[in-house]
């Protein structure tokens, strides 16, 4: 069936099944579809109308604390000109200073405007590094919504500290014990529970991945990033950047920093995904590097499954990155060389994470510490004056006991 119908020819834009090139589309239960359908139409009018704009520019303002400042990393880039032969200008997109500590909060500020919009009444959400949930339960919150978040077992024990946040929030956590407890697990209990209750739940999903029209939707609130980017490089002297580069899970904090610059062709762009112990099956999250194309929760894209199609175990240090599968706009922009798509592991990552802690008073998220390590351990390869904006997903507070077991 995938092979017969033509890829979409303008991929920057989903075509009416979803698609990026011949990546993404609908592939759900006839259960599901008519609430994807409903979502898509609830997006488009809610995306031509100025007063949701307006709406989620306030809260964004006031309420996230936007924008996220564009740090220039002196201290790093003069550690790594010494010791590294560097010679770019780094500069961090400081996501990890909103409202609760991540990029997450974008959508999920966006998404429940939406819900409002479309009169549901009760939330649910699924969550691998605890950070959408948190987004999540925060949002709902502040918006009087009743929400369920699903979290895989093993997540739920080494990410604490969000659980503890969400619990406070008043969100119920519904802990998911199948396969290997981590966020692909809980992604699918997610979907079982939005096609049990219908009527009243909205699903914001975390990421750019699942059916369409979740890579879109997503990507346009997560494209905030990218925009407020490209206006502070200019306000800094910079016609434009040389480098983007961001870690890869599902893969939003990379597509919001680079789908505003995805038409320059001076841009280049590196997304970065988890290597993890070794890149030995079971033991990394790297599906476009080393994935090929099927099915996953409603998508088609890179994945890591084995010969017969079954869903690969993931492992990563990170539990934000721990995903066998990837968004489908990704998979569009490997395959047209757009965005180069590289792998760093656990120690690589662990490392830039302790570096960048040190030279700049700043812990990252284990997530973020992907693309650190990428422009620390490839320092020399930039050209002299690049400028270099590594999107800083996220805080690390909440890796403090992983990074106390990895001495
Ligand atoms: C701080 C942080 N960065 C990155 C990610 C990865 O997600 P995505 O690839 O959707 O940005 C996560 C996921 O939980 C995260 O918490």
């Amino acid at each position: 069936m995938l092979k017969a119908t033509p890829p979409n020819p303008n991929p920057h834009t989903p075509d009416s099944q979803g698609r990026f090139g011949s990546f993404g589309g609908r592939f759900v239960s006839e259960t599901l579809m008519p609430l994807l359908i409903d979502l898509e139409h609830a997006w488009q009018q809610a995306k031509d109308d100025p007063s949701f704009w307006q709406a989620f520019d306030a809260y964004a303002r006031d309420y996230i604390g936007r924008p996220s400042p564009l740090y220039h990393a002196a201290a790093l880039e003069s550690h790594l000109r010494t010791h590294k032969a560097f010679k770019g200008i780094l500069y961090f997109k400081r996501e990890d200073l909103n409202h609760t500590g991540a990029h997450k909060i974008n959508n999920c500020l966006g998404q429940v405007l939406l819900a409002k919009r479309m009169g549901k009444t009760r939330i649910i959400a699924e969550t691998g590094a605890g950070q959408h949930g948190v987004a999540t339960a925060t949002v709902c919150a502040r918006f009087s919504l009743p929400c369920t978040i699903y979290m895989g077992a093993t997540d739920i024990q080494r990410q604490a500290p969000n659980v503890q946040r969400m619990a406070c929030l008043n969100a119920n956590i519904h802990a998911v014990d199948a396969g290997t407890a981590t966020l692909k697990d809980a992604l699918n209990e997610a979907l079982r529970d939005w096609v049990q209750h219908v009527d009243d739940t909205f699903y914001i999903i975390g990421s750019v991945a699942g059916p369409h029209p979740y890579p879109m939707l997503v990507r346009d609130l997560q494209a905030i990033i990218g925009k407020e980017t490209a206006q502070q490089l200019q306000d800094k002297g910079h016609a434009h950047p040389h480098y983007l580069i961001a870690c890869v899970g599902g893969g939003s904090n990379a597509i919001g920093l680079f789908h505003p610059f995805l038409a320059d062709t001076r841009v280049r762009m590196v997304g970065v995904e988890a290597a993890g112990r070794n890149t030995t099956d079971g033991n990394h999250a790297a599906a476009l590097t080393l994935g090929a194309p099927g099915v996953l929760h409603g998508s088609y894209s890179y994945l890591l499954q084995n010969e017969d199609g079954q869903i690969q175990p993931v492992h990563s240090v990170a539990a934000g990155l721990d995903y066998p599968g990837v968004g489908p706009e990704h998979a569009f922009l490997k395959d047209t060389a757009r965005v180069d798509y590289q792998c760093v592991n656990d120690q690589q990552a662990l490392a830039a994470l302790r570096l960048t802690a040190q030279k700049e008073g700043i812990i990252s998220a284990l997530e973020t510490a992907h693309a650190l390590a990428y422009v620390i351990d490839n320092a020399e390869t930039f050209e002299k004056d690049a400028v270099i904006v590594i999107n800083l997903s996220g805080r690390g507070d909440k890796d403090m006991q992983t990074l106390a077991e990895y001495p």
